[in-house]
């Protein structure tokens, strides 16, 4: 029985893949480097220096390593000066009411995000406060979709594989939790691919999905 929801970040609960995006875009357009939509799609859920690398498909430069450092570097600085002007409004429609419902619930919950600036999103869009563990980009060495980080973030909770649902809107972060035994939610962009066990488009339809555990309400 499901007893415990693990939530990607970025695209789940807030909207922070744009900013991602807008982050990417000011680096590709320095660079003279072609970089759509459909790139940015890819680079949800997979890491940072993974996601340097699909920006720099459109480039015919050898860049180095250091090179490539220097870029992520730049990036990540521009993206927490976006991230500076989150507030607990910038939190994903429904956010908000669903993470204390499910609580009420009787569900534990947890983060599963392979990003490493997951506790300042969570400290400004006071979303952390509903939460009672956090597996992020700084505790995990392989990111999505190998399933590390929803293990882990089980672990913190102290469920097994079987008591998590794993809700993410990439399709390598639904890859993810499948890879972990867990049953899938995929959301937004994953669901269109129907990638998930189950597959939604607002936070809403969560809540016909985990009814009140036994002893709850
Ligand atoms: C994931 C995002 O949550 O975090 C990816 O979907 C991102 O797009 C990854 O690359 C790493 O994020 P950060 O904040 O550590 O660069
Ligand atoms: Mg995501």
């Amino acid at each position: 029985m499901i007893q415990a929801i693990l939530f990607d970040l970025d695209g789940v609960l807030v909207d922070t893949d744009v900013l991602h995006y807008q982050a990417w875009k000011e680096l590709a357009d320095r660079l003279g480097i072609p970089f759509t939509r459909e790139q940015g799609n890819r680079c949800r859920g997979i890491s940072r220096m993974d996601s340097l690398e699909i920006v720099l498909e459109g480039s015919d430069k050898p860049y180095t390593q250091e090179e490539k450092e220097v870029f992520a570097r730049e990036k990540n600085a521009r993206y927490q000066q976006l991230l500076a002007a989150l507030t607990p409004g910038h939190a994903a429609p429904g956010a908000q009411l669903l993470l204390p419902e499910l609580r009420r619930r009787g569900y534990r919950l947890a983060l599963a995000s392979g990003s490493k600036n997951a506790g300042l999103i969570l400290e400004r869009t006071g979303l952390g406060r509903w939460l009672d563990a956090v597996a992020d980009g700084n505790l995990i060495t392989r990111s999505k979709p190998d399933p590390e980080v929803f293990l882990t973030a089980a672990g913190l909770l102290g469920m097994s594989p079987k008591q998590c649902a794993a809700v993410d809107d990439a399709l390598a972060g639904v890859q993810a939790g499948r890879a972990a035994g867990m049953v899938t939610v995929a959301f937004g962009d994953a669901a269109l691919h129907r990638a998930g066990d189950h597959n939604i488009q607002s936070l809403e339809e969560m809540l016909p999905l985990f009814p009140p555990l036994e002893g709850c309400l």
